[in-house]
């Protein structure tokens, strides 16, 4: 079955023709990211202008001459995510749907992220934890097969990924977000760091614990950033030894809660997915888990294809609602 997929959840204009869940036949995706840098963060009337612009572009560049007869439906991520963004992606498919009678797949765009890993058939054992770590969420799940997910747990506040971007925007890095830190604390390694900076590694304590938690981290950078300035210590050393710092915490958390849902319901496989699994340091630190590639990770409309064949049910389109709210919680 072939599937064109569409995707526009936040600041991305995507769209992909993924064959049985697993073959690429083709992904685009478009990005105002750039425009966003000089606001300090996604402008959501900004972004969904420019989804309006490129979302004709983007399908037609992933289904040549926009030959509908090529593909068997339509899978469009309905939430959760930014409403004017959402909109654009949705009454598209809507419309496609209408004009040419090919059923439509609603996909919730969190626990599609989780799907990246069965492209191009990877091997998954079941039972597997999976954690999806993105802009937006942080959450734990129980695979017990292909299909049947349960919530184990999620964040409390921020997510991983907001605080990578909070601290890149604390550290100068502007919209760069967890990339920018990656790279600063690669460079640091090479410095051989001497400033002693500690952050916390927060909800640890408890055991059974597999809630999380980034805000109050997010607030402990601020202060080391503050600190440094007041003691005009802030230098282009200690902004790497803080991105370091930062990616250690922000991994340590990950990785431990991780772990500990693994053992807990004695996993076969862990499967990371999400923007955030595109950290290098995080896929270093989980040598066992399955990881989808880079570019699989980050936002794009592949995964929503593989979501809707391995999960997902054909609807009415005039069923079909842009949903910003959707709950991630099964
Ligand atoms: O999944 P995604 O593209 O969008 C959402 O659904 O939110 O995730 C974006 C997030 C951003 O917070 C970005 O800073 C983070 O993924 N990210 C990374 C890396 N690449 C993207 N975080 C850490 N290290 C990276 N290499
Ligand atoms: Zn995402």
């Amino acid at each position: 079955m072939k599937i064109l997929a569409i995707e526009t959840s936040c600041d991305e204009t995507a769209a992909a023709v993924v064959e049985d869940g697993l073959t690429v036949l083709s992904s685009v995706v478009a990005s105002s990211h750039e425009m966003h840098e000089k606001y300090g963060g996604i402008v959501p009337e900004v972004a969904a202008r420019k989804q309006l612009e490129c979302i004709i572009p983007v399908i037609s560049e992933a289904l040549p001459g926009l030959n509908f007869k090529n593909v068997d439906a339509i899978a469009v991520t309905i939430g959760p995510g930014l409403i004017g963004s959402l909109l654009v992606g949705v009454e598209t498919a809507k419309t496609i749907a209408y004009v040419t009678g090919k059923p439509i797949i609603p996909v919730n765009h969190v626990l599609a992220h989780m799907y990246a890993n069965f492209i191009d058939s990877k091997k998954i054992e079941f039972p597997a934890i999976s954690l999806v770590v993105s802009g937006g969420h942080t959450e734990l799940y129980l695979m017990k097969n292909e299909k049947e997910l349960t919530w184990l747990g999620g964040t409390l506040d921020d997510a991983a990924g907001e605080c990578f971007d909070k601290a890149a925007r604390l550290l100068g890095f502007g919209h760069g977000g967890g990339l920018a830190i990656q790279n600063a604390a690669s460079q640091c390694q090479m410095l051989n760091a001497k400033w002693p900076i500690k952050l916390p590694r927060p909800m640890l304590d408890k055991k059974n614990e597999l809630n999380f938690s980034f805000s109050g981290l997010k607030t402990a950078i601020l202060r080391e950033v503050n600190k440094l300035k007041e003691l005009n210590q802030f230098s282009e050393n200690t902004v790497l030894q803080l991105s370091y710092e930062v990616q250690e915490a922000i991994t340590d958390v990950l990785v431990k809660k991780t772990i500990r849902a693994a053992q807990a319901f004695q996993a076969k496989s862990i499967l990371l997915s999400g923007g955030v699994a595109a950290n290098l340091r995080l896929r270093e630190k989980l040598p066992s888990a399955i990881v989808p590639p880079i570019e699989l990770c980050t936002d794009n409309a592949v995964y929503i294809a593989a979501y809707a064949y391995f999960r997902g049910q054909k609807k009415d389109w005039k069923t079909i609602t842009a949903l910003p709210d959707l709950s991630v919680e099964v």
